[in-house]
């Protein structure tokens, strides 16, 4: 038998649920996505489910953290099989609200962490960022989870909502949870459906580059310099790939690194044809 669970597509009915949980002390847990779920986002709700009385994922591909028309109008939107799977990992209701309910007529209010938005992905994307906290802020409000689930596979945002929900005092906890990766390496995406077969035999060339430079760090190279160029030396297997960005940062603050000490994010996004990737390892120097 297939499971169903509840579609709710209204803030007052999201927020009727929310006070009936409360009413009877169940603790909320959430996974905010953009749909297209496959097994990282299934790995967050079973997390939720493990922790939570009510697991809620909500599916909003939300336009305001798209810098680009055409990446937006090609984001893959598949609802009802995002909620057979929602409902298969252990989820209790999926929130999946139109645009207009969530950006209504005049919508003028935005949240903008600085500083930790303006490298790697902030770059190339200036109101990404803006964009995500924003929308992720107005899921809190809706939905009062007591604890939300962020994949590492996205560390700068994981690392943006960490700070916000800390400046801005949000009685949530942020839950990490770690990548999930096909057979061949490559960190599951929903952008990975728009490669065509050539463009995901050479895809996984992200991950081969990320592990060569954790086995240069774990055989004792500091230098960020000669690791960014093992790197690059990797991605060069690859004619097609277009570097965006390879960083080395701290991973507490994303801050750059010149010499490797402590816990540090190897992150790079590399175009494969017109779809942009990213990727991040953790590594201990
Ligand atoms: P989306 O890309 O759909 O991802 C939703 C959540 O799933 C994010 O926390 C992301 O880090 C996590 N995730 C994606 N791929 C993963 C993988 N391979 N392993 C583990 N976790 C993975 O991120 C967003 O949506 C949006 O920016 C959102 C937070 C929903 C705001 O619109």
């Amino acid at each position: 038998m297939t499971a169903s669970i509840p579609c709710l597509s209204t803030i007052d009915e999201m927020r009727a649920a929310v006070d009936e949980a409360h009413a009877r002390g169940a603790s909320i847990g959430l996974v905010a996505t953009m749909g297209a779920l496959h097994e990282g986002h299934l790995s967050l709700i079973r997390a939720a489910r493990a922790e939570n009385d009510l697991v809620v994922v909500s599916i909003f591909v939300n336009p305001a953290q798209f810098d680009e028309k055409d990446d937006l109008r090609r984001y893959p939107r598949v609802l009802e099989d995002d909620s057979r799977l929602s409902a298969e990992a252990g989820a209790d209701l999926v929130f999946s609200p139109p645009v207009g309910e969530m950006y209504p007529e005049g919508f003028a209010t935005w949240v903008q962490v600085e500083e930790l938005t303006e490298g790697m992905c902030g770059r190339s994307r200036p109101r990404h960022f803006r964009g995500v906290c924003t929308v992720v802020m107005k899921l809190f409000h809706i939905c009062s989870p007591d604890r939300a689930y962020f994949g590492e596979k996205d560390a700068q945002q994981l690392a943006v909502i960490t700070r916000m929900v800390r400046d801005l005092d949000m009685r949530v906890t942020i839950v990490p949870c770690p990548t999930v990766r096909e057979p061949d390496g490559l960190a599951m995406s929903s952008r990975n459906r728009r490669l065509n077969p050539e463009e995901r035999a050479e895809a996984p060339v992200l991950y081969r580059a990320l592990t060569a430079a954790r086995d240069r760090v774990q055989a004792g190279e500091r230098d960020a310099a000669v690791l960014k160029s093992a790197i690059r030396s990797v991605l060069s297997e690859v004619p097609t790939a277009e570097i965006d960005y390879i960083e080395i940062v701290r991973a507490h603050d994303l801050s750059s690194v010149a010499t490797l000490s402590g816990t540090c994010l190897i992150a790079l996004a590399v175009r494969i044809g017109r779809t942009r990737l990213i990727d991040n390892i953790r590594v201990r120097a």
